[in-house]
């Protein structure tokens, strides 16, 4: 039998949460990590190694979080160590031109066929608006599509229907609420957004029938990562293609959670979809803040400078320690990786759904391989933003998760986000998993 970690004191992380209240809004940096989330007040974790971290009161756990899934080699990957340490004892960033940043191109390049150049950006956020900014420029049109549910980062027209709300708020499916996901930001922001449910191919073709025309990009998740793992109705991403090559609009595919972890060109290789644009981050930087553009020179080569540019500046593009990190990281993503990260998500999702079987709890694993999610729910699957809003028991998923951090797992009780296995995880950090959840779900209200 495995042996579960049990978590004893957390005073210290409640020390330091009280301490960091005084300096920083609700002790963390965003909400995500804070105590809309963690209602036991957050973990303070303070070391990580492989797969697993430690908190400020010595508890052991094993990540399944994994930051948010930037960490696709792990925690403190001796490679990466080596390859920041010399980079850093050579000067951190330059804000000039460096081999690194070439190496990190050259590499990226080869893994996504879809790119035939890349921008290096700091963040999803900033490559999504990136993005939109070349779609609008290429096309000379204003307005885009973006999904009911998926999300794209916090610049201001994406933060649309991102989160999820009570069913008897979002309207009818052919006309849905627009509803804002941030103060702060001018109605008008949203004229330019068409808004749409997704993974619904008629749906799809009416709303570009109506709006094809005057759309600069439709921008789209492959697999829903904001709303837990949905994943694609089989041809879905396919016929979206086909539409907005008709109606001339860019498909920009929103890889940032995907990229790098389904396969070594994302989920456009996965799924056979070649997009106008794609955006990536999280495993790309194997835990450095990055962001990336990729595409085609006739789209890219607008931010060439000269009249008509599309701007992009930053001090820290193509950042000279992340750029080096790229390189190691990429090269150590071969065939044979994805192979076992799909070996040993699948046997995670295997071993959770026996754990639901066998404590008869209404609940399902969804996705596959490197990222799935739970759902507590009646239904056989959850299939679009309107299913998670109406039939996922997010409460009882939280319920569940701050269970299992008591019992050394790691993990985000938001059920918007979803478990991620790096090339850390081993099979017997699934066992122990499971072992966990067996417990967790004894006694779950
Ligand atoms: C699909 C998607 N796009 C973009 C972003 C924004 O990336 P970042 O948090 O690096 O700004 C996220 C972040 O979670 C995301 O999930």
């Amino acid at each position: 039998m495995t042996q579960t970690i049990k978590t004893q004191s957390r005073s210290r992380s409640q020390q330091w949460f009280e301490r960091a209240r005084r300096s920083l809004v609700e002790g963390v940096n965003s909400p995500s990590r804070g105590p809309a989330v963690y209602t036991a007040g957050p973990i303070l974790l303070e070391r990580g190694q492989g797969s697993h971290v430690w908190d400020a009161d010595g508890n052991e756990y094993i990540d399944f979080m994994m930051s948010f899934g930037a960490l696709i080699q792990g925690h403190a990957h001796p490679t990466l160590v080596k390859t920041v340490s010399e980079a850093m004892a050579e000067g951190s960033h330059f804000a000039a031109a460096t081999s690194a940043e070439i190496e990190a191109a050259e590499r990226f390049r080869r893994m996504v066929p879809s790119a035939e150049a890349v921008r290096f950006t700091n963040t999803g956020s900033e490559a999504t608006m990136l993005a939109l900014r070349l779609a609008r420029a290429h096309t000379g049109r204003r307005k885009f599509l973006k999904f009911e549910g998926h999300y794209h980062g916090w610049y201001d027209p994406f933060l649309l229907n991102a989160h999820s709300h009570p069913p008897e708020q979002l309207g009818p499916v052919e006309n849905p609420a627009r509803i804002p996901d941030s103060a702060g930001i001018p109605n008008s922001t949203f004229d330019d957004v068409v808004i749409a449910p997704w993974n619904d191919v008629k749906t799809l073709e009416r709303v570009l029938r109506q709006h094809g025309h005057e759309l600069a990009a439709v921008i789209t998740e492959p697999i829903m990562a904001n709303m837990g793992c949905i994943l694609p109705r089989d041809g879905y991403l396919q016929r979206l293609r086909e539409l907005t090559r008709e109606c001339g609009a860019l498909l920009i595919l929103d890889e940032v959670v995907t990229g790098f972890r389904y396969a070594p060109g994302g989920c456009q290789e996965y799924y056979g979809v070649s997009p106008d644009l794609s955006t990536f981050g999280k495993a790309l930087g194997a835990g450095f803040p990055v962001g990336a553009v990729g595409g085609p020179r006739s789209i890219l080569d607008r931010m060439q400078w000269g009249e008509n540019m599309v701007l992009h500046y930053g001090t820290f593009n193509g950042h000279r320690l992340t750029m080096k990190v790229i390189a190691a990281n990429l090269d150590m993503l071969t065939a044979n990786t994805y192979l076992e990260l799909h070996t040993v998500g699948n046997c995670a999702v295997a071993g959770l759904r026996e754990v639901f079987r066998r404590h008869e709890i209404k609940a399902i694993v969804q996705g596959f391989g490197p990222m799935f999610q739970i759902y507590f729910t009646d239904r056989e699957a959850i299939c679009d933003y309107r299913d998670y809003c109406k039939y996922v028991d997010a409460k009882r998923y939280s319920q569940f998760v701050h269970r299992l951090l008591e019992l050394g797992v790691y993990m985000t009780p938001s059920n918007g986000l979803h478990w991620i296995i790096s090339t850390a995880h081993t099979l017997a950090d699934v066992a122990a998993l499971v072992e966990a959840a067996d417990q967790a779900c004894s006694g779950l209200a």
